[in-house]
């Protein structure tokens, strides 16, 4: 009988991809996936070190599975992801139901990990190794599967943002070659996907083929049944002239950006070693706006960085006022051991509370906003699901808007074009044109 494996995973969609990859090197082991905890002969939790938030809620989760454990002791739990990389050793000290941690870099021995810990033992692998795991992992399956994908093109960051963890955990970019990506898009076209994200701490550093992100996107374009090509999450420094312009001309590459800009004062950005001004950013809007007029622009915010005076604050509500903010996602700054702002003074907690609240205010407003425009428009929805209601299909504009629509003869996968007729919060609903 197949082994049962529950894999939950935390943060980025970096992690969802991952997830998948584990869970099929896994069934090389004879492990087929299931959604409940209960039924797991291996549980595993790919995890995210991004906030301090995201690695508590860790140890509390692994604290859960203890009555599990008890129940079958055969049963083994494991962590991989950013937390296992950045604190493994601490992890087999502090959690002893933990049989197995596994870092981003190594999860291709995986099946290697499974074997030690069934026999007994406390498998740890957080290294950067020669090898490219990409190569090493078996190919993927051929089962058909739902229309969207994601797609790892490049991992790490060379950037050093002062507040961000990810050099450390995810290592130096790495730029996966151009054919492995081209190869693994054409087996997930093959199985139905009609639409790739192609992921990247720093996507738009892509280095892997000729011309950057832009010419794989071009490469891409040219496999006839893939209709949509997506990208995150990009450095505004390293949106090229030739990105930019593929926003204009590539009918593929889908008018949605997340640009993380973090915050609207330049004092702070050079404190944050963003490498940036304000000023740069609105005009890299300006310019990505003239390719393609209609983007739909979502971006990262962080607020209460060590030295943010109120006046700074201010001047990040005044570059959202500026630039309109279809999609976002604001944090509050969260102290990373290791990383330099976390040596620096703090900004009190209140403080921070408050900001990223009136943040929100703003943020929420434009979003809705925005989804209101959106009534009366036609937009192109993939079909991802059928909807709660019979009949009803749900899927994604192509700005990335959730959208239900009556349609009892679509199929997932199709793409058909929706007049917009009502605007909720986080979803739009329409009709076929
Ligand atoms: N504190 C708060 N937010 C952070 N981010 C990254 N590191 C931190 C931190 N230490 C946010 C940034 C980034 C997003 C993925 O998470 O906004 O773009
Ligand atoms: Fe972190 Fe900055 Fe690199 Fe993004 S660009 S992963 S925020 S260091």
């Amino acid at each position: 009988m197949a082994k049962k494996l529950f894999i939950k995973t935390y943060g980025c969609q970096m992690n969802v991809y991952d997830s998948e990859r584990m869970a099929e090197a896994l069934g090389g082991e004879g492990y087929e996936t299931t959604a409940t905890p209960e039924d797991a002969d291996m549980i595993l939790l790919n995890t995210c070190h991004i906030r301090e938030k995201a690695a508590e809620k860790v140890y509390s989760e692994l604290g859960r599975f203890r009555g599990l454990k008890a129940e079958k002791p055969d049963l083994k739990i494991g962590v991989a992801g950013c937390v296992a990389q950045a604190e493994g050793e601490e992890i087999i000290r502090r959690q002893p139901l933990v049989d197995l941690v596994v870092g981003p870099q190594s999860y291709h021995r995986l099946p290697e990990l499974e074997r030690k810990a069934r026999a007994g033992a406390r498998a740890l692998d957080t290294d950067f190794p020669e090898e490219d795991k990409f190569t090493r992992l078996a190919r993927r399956p051929k089962a058909p599967r739902g229309p969207t994908a994601f797609l790892t093109v490049q991992e790490g960051c060379d950037k050093f943002c002062s507040f961000c963890v990810v050099p450390y955990t995810r290592g130096s970019e790495v730029s996966r070659p151009a054919e492995q990506i081209l190869n693994e898009a054409r087996d997930l076209v093959e199985r139905g996907v009609r639409e790739i994200t192609l992921l990247g701490q720093n996507v738009n550093a892509y280095h892997g083929h000729e011309g950057g992100l832009a010419g794989l996107i071009w490469a891409l374009a040219e496999i006839g049944d893939l209709k949509r090509i997506r990208f995150t999450t990009s450095h505004p420094n390293d949106m090229d002239d030739a990105l930019i312009e593929a926003h204009g001309a590539c009918e593929k590459l889908m008018p949605y950006l997340h640009l993380p800009v973090q915050a609207g004062s330049d004092r702070i950005l050079k404190a944050m070693n963003r490498k940036h001004t304000a000023e740069s950013y609105i005009r890299l809007i300006g310019r990505l706006r003239a390719a393609r007029p209609d983007l739909l622009l979502s971006g990262d915010f962080i607020v209460g960085f060590p030295g943010e005076t109120e006046a700074d604050f201010a001047e990040t509500l005044a570059l959202v006022e500026e630039v309109g903010f279809g999609q976002s996602y604001s944090f509050k700054y969260s102290p990373r051991p290791g990383t330099p702002a976390a040596e620096r003074d703090q900004v009190g907690e209140a403080e921070k509370d408050e900001r990223l609240q009136r943040l929100q205010v703003l943020l929420t407003r434009q979003q809705r906003d925005a989804q209101e425009a959106m009534v009366g428009r036609e937009v192109s929805v993939l079909f991802e699901k059928p909807g709660r209601l019979p009949g009803q299909m749900g899927g994604k504009s192509e700005y990335l808007h959730a959208v239900h629509v009556h349609a009892p003869e679509a199929a997932k996968g199709d793409i058909r074009k929706v007049r917009v007729t009502e605007a909720a919060a986080n979803s739009l609903g329409g009709v076929l044109v």
